[in-house]
């Protein structure tokens, strides 16, 4: 199948670890040239040697995408080097498991911001970008908890996930008529870093509750991040792929 990325420019955030390093990988593997963007330089610069062992062309940017001014910056950085924004992964995230109240207000604030009102400020400086390119697709990572189910202690994460489910519908139907595609992917239990605060007891509780009875690997939603960019998927727009085992099916 020719999914059409080959000498496409592709951006991902949170490309220094897990799910954004597997989805830059995979981009580059697709054929495209990959800007990576996280706030560790040596993790970040990592992802890029990967990417540059495929064959493609790579650069890392410094970014906390909290920052408005950091994302500006993204953006322009990546259309200095690369002349042009194609496909995206707004992909960077961050939970933390605290009963709802013992939650500080700046545990709430924290979560929140980088889950949610950072994935506003990316569109914000991307969406122009594809614009002058004349088309594009940007895939917002949510999640299974926030988009389909709730899990106790992610309160602030879960509803920042779903928010980014509702910001992508909104910001689709802004855009579908100048040939920009956005969704969401809501993984389920993806084996990254993320779970290292989970204890292994209550990790294998959940693998045993997922019909598949694994936890996703980075690469499974990696390859599902270059499919809905791709022209595979030219007729998606305004959709939550859940990735998750069958979890959510039961
Ligand atoms: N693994 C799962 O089970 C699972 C399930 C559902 C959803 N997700 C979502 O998938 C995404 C990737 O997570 P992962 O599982 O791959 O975990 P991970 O390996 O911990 O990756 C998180 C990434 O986000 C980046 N990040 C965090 N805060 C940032 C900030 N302020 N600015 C820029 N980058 C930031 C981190 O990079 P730096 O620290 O270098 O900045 C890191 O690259 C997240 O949005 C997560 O919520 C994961």
């Amino acid at each position: 199948m020719e999914l059409g990325l080959k000498g496409k420019v592709a951006l991902v955030t949170g490309g220094s670890s897990g799910i954004g390093r597997a989805t830059a990988v995979a981009f580059a593997q697709a054929g495209a040239k990959v800007v990576v963007a996280a706030r560790r330089t040596q993790e970040g610069e990592e992802t890029v040697r990967l990417v540059k062992d495929v064959g493609a062309e790579a650069l890392f940017v410094q970014t906390d995408v909290t920052k408005a001014a950091d994302v500006e910056a993204l953006v322009s950085k990546t259309l200095e080097a690369f002349g042009q924004l194609d496909c995206v992964c707004n992909n960077a995230g961050f939970g933390k498991t605290v009963p709802l109240t013992e939650r500080s207000e700046e545990e709430w604030d924290a979560e929140t911001d980088v889950n949610l009102k950072a994935v506003w400020l990316c569109l914000k400086y991307q969406i122009p970008a594809l614009l002058k390119t004349g088309s594009g697709a940007i895939v917002n990572m949510a999640s299974m908890g926030g988009g389909v189910i709730g899990v106790p202690g992610l309160s602030s994460y879960n509803a920042a996930k779903g928010g980014v489910i509702g910001l992508t519908r909104s910001a689709a139907m802004e855009f579908a008529g100048q040939k920009i595609r956005i969704n969401a992917i809501s993984p389920g239990l993806i084996a990254t870093d993320i779970l290292s605060n989970v204890p292994q007891e209550s990790l294998q509780q959940m693998i045993d509750s997922i019909p598949m009875k694994r936890a996703g690997q980075a690469h499974d939603i990696a390859t599902a991040v270059v499919w809905l960019c791709s022209d595979a998927a030219s007729y998606i727009t305004g959709h939550n792929l859940v990735i998750d085992g069958g979890f959510t099916v039961q």
